[in-house]
């Protein structure tokens, strides 16, 4: 096993003390114990810990055979789900496909993570001459946003296809037994797989949520999970020379403490900007409870350095910085040298836009340090489905051990709940009317 990811954070000692992060391996010892032992809060959503090794081998093929009919005969997957029913997928699928849609067969385009009309219909015009299949992803098979989406892609895939060769093209994924969308696969005879009743949404990238998908794309779903339980071992243990994950943790809560109350990750390669969307999810959704938390953002660099690179040398300093670099990319493109250096670029000529974006990273780096932003780095070897496979289980072990030493339940996400609540109370559900009284009156100052 070849580990593909290294974190490094030696440039933090001016503000982390050698004693102050060995102060943090009984933190990190007890919260992987509570883990391990599942008598943590939420230890009824510990499915995602061994999930790489208790993954069956026939679900596995499974899905990698119904990948390859729909690769076969679909021009377009679209994936209808929210949340942690959408960003594992997403992000694993623009980590690895070519940088445009247009490149991609079949192509994988997804719906239900918003609600708009503009975007639906473009995605009706979108599918209209083409070959379609469909992957309705939802663990409870009740939100609203999936929900609403696929009610509008099921009647064009009924009327287009007849409803039992639609039927035949939808594929949906959720609860083994319970909701609405297990009730419909019984009724219309969906094939379907399961996202595990001790898997929460935004630890579900490993199980068929994610993996259908993934594969449709055409990525080596083995090869990810084979990362993830490479990762279950140095992830492992209750000292950081076992731990990587457990020392990036202890790093995050010390700086937390200190008051650098957000984290950003900041990544150098586009392809790895829907990573650091799922990270924003795993972690604000999992910390982000009883008035704590670490705030989670993304950067995009060297793009956002013409934007936001500004605030990050000289804003409010209450960031800490994890910088996510890529080793080697799949293509080498190098600069071509003109005669009449005119734009006097010449002195890049022959080289290639990996060294010149390592030399950006390097400089943004001791630019940011001597800002006074504590910055560590995260590298990650190649653009494999097997390094991707590492950085997945590599953070969920983190945001959850990172959790417990915050005291929260990670697992959980009670939050989520108030602005639904409001949403179906204003929209006249039955059973929400006394809270569409209370609300009526406030919303009259509310614009739109
Ligand atoms: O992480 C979570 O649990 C959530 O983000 C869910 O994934 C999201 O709300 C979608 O839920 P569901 O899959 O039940 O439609």
């Amino acid at each position: 096993m070849a580990q593909k990811i290294s974190y490094n954070d030696s440039f933090l000692k001016d503000i982390i003390a050698p004693g102050e992060l060995d102060g943090y391996n009984e933190s990190i010892a007890s919260a992987e114990k509570m883990l391990q032992s599942k008598t943590g809060p939420g230890n009824d959503f510990l499915g995602w810990l061994n999930l790489p090794d208790a993954l069956k081998p026939e679900v596995i093929s499974s899905i990698r055979e119904k990948a390859e009919e729909i690769r076969k005969k679909a021009d377009i997957l679209i994936c209808v789900g929210i949340g942690g029913s959408y960003l594992g997928a997403k992000a694993a699928i623009e980590y690895m496909s070519s940088s445009f849609e247009d490149q991609r067969k079949p192509r994988v385009v997804f719906a239900g993570h918003s609600i708009n009309s503009d975007y639906i219909a473009d995605l009706l015009d979108l599918v209209k001459d083409k070959e379609v299949a469909v992957n309705i992803i939802s663990k409870s098979g009740t939100t609203t946003e999936p929900g609403i989406a696929f009610r509008v892609i099921r009647e064009m895939m009924e009327k287009r296809y007849g409803r039992k060769e639609a039927a035949s093209r939808i594929i949906a994924t959720t609860d083994p037994v319970k909701g609405a969308l297990r009730k419909l696969v019984k009724e219309e005879g969906y094939a379907s797989y399961e996202i595990p009743d001790d898997i929460g949404g935004r630890f579900s990238v490993l199980t068929a949520g994610g993996l259908f998908p993934i594969a449709v794309a055409g990525a080596n779903i083995q090869e990810l999970l084979d990362g993830a339980k490479d990762a279950m071992g140095f992830c492992n243990g209750s000292t950081f020379e076992t731990n990587l994950s457990g020392r990036y943790a202890a790093i995050r809560n010390i700086l937390f403490r200190k008051g650098y109350t957000t984290e950003v990750l900041a990544s150098f390669q586009p392809q790895l900007h829907f990573v650091s969307e799922w990270w924003k999810q795993l972690s604000g959704e999992s910390e982000g409870k009883n008035n704590t938390g670490i705030f989670p953002a993304a950067l995009d660099y060297t793009t956002d350095l013409h934007s936001l690179g500004q605030w990050m040398q000289e804003g409010v300093r209450n960031v800490f910085e994890t910088f996510m670099v890529l080793k080697k990319t799949q293509k080498t493109i190098t600069v071509p040298k003109f005669t009449d250096d005119s734009d006097e670029l010449n002195y890049l000529a022959g080289r290639s836009f990996e060294e010149i974006n390592a030399n950006a990273y390097k400089g943004t780096f001791l630019a940011h340090v001597d800002g006074k932003v504590p910055c560590a780095t995260l590298t990650l070897d190649d653009r494999s489905e097997r390094t991707l496979g590492q950085l997945f289980y590599f953070f969920e072990k983190a945001i959850a051990l990172s959790g417990y030493i915050l005291r929260v339940n990670p697992f959980d996400q009670p939050g989520v709940e108030a602005y639904k609540k409001n949403m179906f109370a204003l929209l006249g559900k039955s059973g929400y009317d006394k809270l569409r009284n209370d609300l009526s009156s406030r919303t009259k100052n509310i614009d739109l």
